[in-house]
């Protein structure tokens, strides 16, 4: 992004600041990368987003286990054994290989009993592993080794992975032999980690945001009223309206339902808060379509609708859709393959099947907005490409954008913060693409863009006193471009009018001597001296 085009992008983020502060919303800054299993667990591991699009790479520190075999050699130690552990891959980057070194060094007579030095790295799951895998899987767990490896083991469990240990302890354990397995052979494929972390680009903000709500107990707070504008990634396929790294503005209220974080009203604000800043920003024809998409009981009887909708009929869709068929059949709206869609306009909705609260909380909703004045459309095919999303949700269309219409997208996630392991604290927020914000603006770069009022040229010698003038002017909120003495004062005029400034001020010696400034408007030709001290007013027309 350059300038001038810039200029929009500070336009609409001003005035998002601006509004958004009237509604009493603050700033979060959350970090631009998170752990892996935060967007999983998060927006759901079947959504397009997850399975498909996310920037995620293996962080931590290079392992060199041929450099510690070979020194735990050279100190005598005899008994190097390898032990791998993992489960069947079903997403790689949650479940890597993750391999344990043993150094069992044999018992001194005299000395107690020994400890093994145990190092611990993790490496990306091939074929062979699961061959591996399987094996090392018939050693049957050990509550012992757990115990006498515990921080390793409980990591093993926060990054959500089953933990498989050989049977009796470590000294009695049946261990696969380092002959057995070929390390190389991992090691040839993919570079292994001691320690590593899965860490992903952020593919989207609100799950980093609960995140963040958690481990900062912002429940104290009571309702949270927070903002953030960033970039995010997803590696979808670029075109008009659609990056890998595109930006968004969003907005989150979170807190305990006792600071009526569940109310209807909240919703209505937040869609009266967009229709606000979109109409501030010129943007007129766009649509809010709105839907409910229920609590996760309404959505059970929904799912289980259309699992068997969908039993007769998958075989004959998308392979996406077949899969998602059984895993998560309201992913199937997400379809865009074009000869799916006569067979998803056949679907339950999802409408049909919400009980009496959602039905209420939808309503009144819908209630506040038409006494506010805020059109919408009901489209209940919406139910968002995200999992967490419950009851009221959210998309702002423009008609200008083509294909990638959606210029904005949100929804309620009561259920975010428990699933992330917080306490209960139901959210509403949205984010708007900023991409396709400014790409709906009418305004341009040239008409936004703030033009110098002033190029102060310096005569020969004179830069230091140009500068000194330059620093007064600005002062008073003026927009100077300040020359160089090495111009004649024919390029200084070019520079000047090619940099749009609407005046341009002379500062030779005759001028400091007598403190007063020749000022020539560049439009009408008009030329004065002004003293010193009248300048900043003359040139502010006042
Ligand atoms: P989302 O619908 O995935 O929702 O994204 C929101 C908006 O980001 C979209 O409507 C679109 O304007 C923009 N966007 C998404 N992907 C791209 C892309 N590849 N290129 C350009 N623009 C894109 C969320 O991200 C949720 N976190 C919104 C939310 C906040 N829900 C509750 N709170």
């Amino acid at each position: 992004m350059l300038p001038p085009e810039t200029a929009l992008w500070n336009f609409v983020e001003a005035a998002v600041r601006d509004v958004f502060r009237a509604y009493n919303f603050q700033e979060i800054r959350t970090p631009i990368f998170e752990e892996t299993a935060l967007f999983a667990r998060g927006v759901g591991e079947e959504t397009d987003i997850v399975a498909k699009e996310m920037y995620t790479w293996n962080d931590g520190e290079r392992f060199d286990e041929d450099a510690l075999r070979k020194e735990w050699i050279s100190r005598g130690d005899t008994e190097n054994r390898l032990y791998v552990e993992g489960t069947t891959p079903v997403n790689t980057y949650l479940n890597p290989l993750r391999l344990l070194l043993i150094n069992h060094r044999p018992p001194r007579s005299g000395s107690g009993p020994v400890k093994p030095e145990l190092v611990c790295f993790r490496a990306q799951v091939t074929p062979e592993a699961v061959e591996l895998l399987l094996r090392a899987r018939a050693h049957t767990r050990s509550a012992e080794f757990v115990r006498q490896y515990g921080g390793d083991a409980l990591y093993l469990q926060t990054a959500g992975l089953r933990i498989v240990v050989p049977s009796g302890t470590a000294d009695s354990a049946t261990w696969i032999d380092t002959q057995e397995v070929e390390i190389e052979q991992f090691q040839a494929r993919t570079p292994v980690f001691k320690s590593s972390q899965s860490l992903t680009l952020r593919p989207e903000n609100t799950a980093g945001v609960v995140r963040a709500y958690i481990q900062h107990d912002l429940e104290k707070r009571g309702l949270n009223k927070l903002y953030y504008i960033g970039p995010q990634f997803r590696r979808e396929r670029p075109q008009k309206g659609r990056y890998r790294q595109f930006y968004q503005i969003g907005a989150e209220v979170i807190g305990p339902a006792s600071a009526g974080s569940e109310s209807p009203a909240r919703d209505a604000e937040v869609l009266e808060m967009l229709a606000t800043l979109l109409d501030r920003l010129g943007i007129t024809d766009w649509n809010l379509e709105l839907n409910s998409v229920g609590t996760p009981a309404d959505r059970a009887g929904f799912n289980e609708a259309l699992r068997k909708a969908l039993e007769p009929v998958a075989a004959t869709m998308c392979a996406d859709c077949q899969r998602r068929a059984v895993t998560n059949p309201l992913r199937v709206f997400d379809c865009k393959v074009p000869e799916d869609q006569s067979i998803i306009e056949t679907l339950p909705r999802i409408t049909q099947f919400l009980g009496e609260e959602s039905r209420k909380h939808f309503d009144a909703v819908q209630e506040i907005l038409t006494k506010v004045g805020v059109r919408f459309s009901l489209n209940d095919r919406l139910v968002r490409g995200l999992d967490y999303y419950t009851r009221t949700a959210f998309e702002f269309t423009h008609g200008a954008l083509g294909a990638q219409n959606a210029i904005l997208g949100g929804g309620r996630y009561d259920g975010l913060s428990e699933a992330l392991g917080g306490p209960a604290a139901p959210g509403i927020g949205f984010a708007i693409g900023e991409d396709r914000l400014v790409m709906s603006l009418k305004a341009t770069a040239e008409g936004v863009l703030r033009k110098p009022d002033v190029y102060v040229a310096p005569m020969a010698g004179m830069n230091g006193d140009a500068a000194r003038l330059a620093r007064e002017l600005r002062r008073h909120d003026l927009v100077i471009e300040l020359g160089d003495d090495g111009f004649r004062l024919k390029k200084s005029f070019e520079a000047a009018t090619k940099a749009g400034a609407k005046y341009i001020l002379i500062v030779g010696e005759n001028e400091v001597k007598a403190d007063a400034f020749a000022l020539k408007n560049l439009a009408t030709g008009e030329q004065v001296s002004v003293a010193r001290a009248e300048l900043a007013r003359k040139i502010q027309g006042r």
